[in-house]
């Protein structure tokens, strides 16, 4: 195991610093998986995207990235609801699993029926080659992440979101801008890696680690970041953390909010700026400690982690530092990093 390690005390760690070249290779080697994938959802009569967990986040993103970059709508399920929905489905209809493990009972279950009831065709982002979705799939793209040990997901998220992204800009004409994009978000998370944010995000975990609750907003894309860092954060610290999109905040989750509550705002340079910016301002009011993970700096921020500007890909460079601080409030709190309490790499019996 210590071989397997390397220098890094614990697969988590080890795992998020893979991310930088796995990225650059998906970059290189993924672009005929985008393309024939694209060209499945152009055939198709409706598409779905379903995943668990982690996964399911990915899935989430994808649905927003299809929308911006190629104007094509997919509809998203968790896998575990996936099978509620099924009297939409038709033999026109494209169900598209992301699995990092391919054996996820949640995700495998309903899509067996779907085939054999509805005759759906199906494709898979998996990152476990010969894995029960791998097999079963009409088409598969093996994700290249490597094998993942740590329970926690962390390089199959972010490569999954980089082959959606590109697959998104296939759809719209544009690979060759999906991959530059996906390039240029692997030197960001390499920048974030490299630069002294573990001694900040340290100092960060060092502030909030014995706090009862944790909220995190974004819009757009930058929702399923929100949603992705709650459970990063929850799976491996046993903190109360939940992710919530910017505009709900009115809805009910401000009335959580006390002194000194940590909320961290996802504030990409994109559309959603100003109105999460004005969203964390309300947090701040009343009593919030507001993190910002953004491009750009901000009065609103009491704490600011800078990351690179990538537009479209901000939701891989976002996964970063809400990784290391999972990391950072876990051997702060004294929990094992690579192996939560109550949770499996792989749930695959009901
Ligand atoms: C389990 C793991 C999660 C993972 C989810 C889906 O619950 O603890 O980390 O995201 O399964 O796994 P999959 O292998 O389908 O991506």
């Amino acid at each position: 195991e210590q071989a397997e390690l390397g220098d890094y005390p614990h697969y988590l760690i080890k795992e998020i610093h893979e991310q930088p070249s796995i990225l650059r290779s998906i970059a290189m080697t993924q672009g005929e998986n985008a393309t024939t994938l694209a060209e499945m959802m152009r055939a198709s009569y409706g598409t779905f995207f379903i995943g668990c967990g982690t996964a399911a986040n990915a899935a989430l993103t994808g649905q927003y990235l299809f929308s911006r970059i190629a104007r094509f709508h997919v509809n998203f399920a968790v896998g575990s609801e996936f099978g509620y929905l099924e009297h939409f489905l038709t033999p026109q209809s494209l169900v598209i699993a992301l699995s990092q493990s391919g054996e996820t009972i949640d995700v495998i279950e309903p899509l067996i029926k779907a085939k054999k009831e509805k005759g759906v065709q199906v494709a898979a982002l998996v990152n476990v080659l010969g894995s029960t979705l791998y097999r079963m799939a009409d088409f598969s793209v093996l994700l290249g992440a490597g094998p993942e040990k740590c329970v926690l997901a962390t390089k199959s998220y972010t490569a999954k979101l980089a082959v959606l992204l590109m697959t998104a800009y296939a759809l719209d004409g544009r690979l060759d801008e999906g991959k530059e994009l996906v390039l240029r978000a692997a030197d960001g998370v390499e920048e974030l890696l490299r630069d002294g944010i573990r001694d900040k995000v340290e100092a960060l975990a060092e502030r909030i680690y014995d706090r009862e609750h944790i909220f995190l907003i974004g819009r757009g894309l930058s929702y399923s970041s929100a949603l992705e860092a709650a459970l990063k954060i929850k799976e491996v610290t046993y903190i109360h953390a939940e992710g919530f999109a910017g505009g709900e905040l009115k809805h009910g989750v401000i009335a959580l909010i006390e002194q000194g509550t940590p909320c961290i705002v996802f504030a990409p340079s994109d559309e959603t700026q100003a109105a999460i910016l004005s969203g964390a301002q309300e947090l701040k009011a009343r009593g919030g400690f507001i993190i910002g993970i953004s491009p750009k700096c901000s009065d609103v921020f009491d704490y600011w982690i800078p990351v690179a500007d990538v537009g479209d890909a901000s939701p891989i460079v976002n996964a970063v530092p809400a990784q290391l601080l999972a990391y950072c409030l876990s051997i702060k709190r004294g929990t094992d990093p690579d192996k939560p309490r109550n949770l499996a790499k792989s749930v695959t019996v009901k």
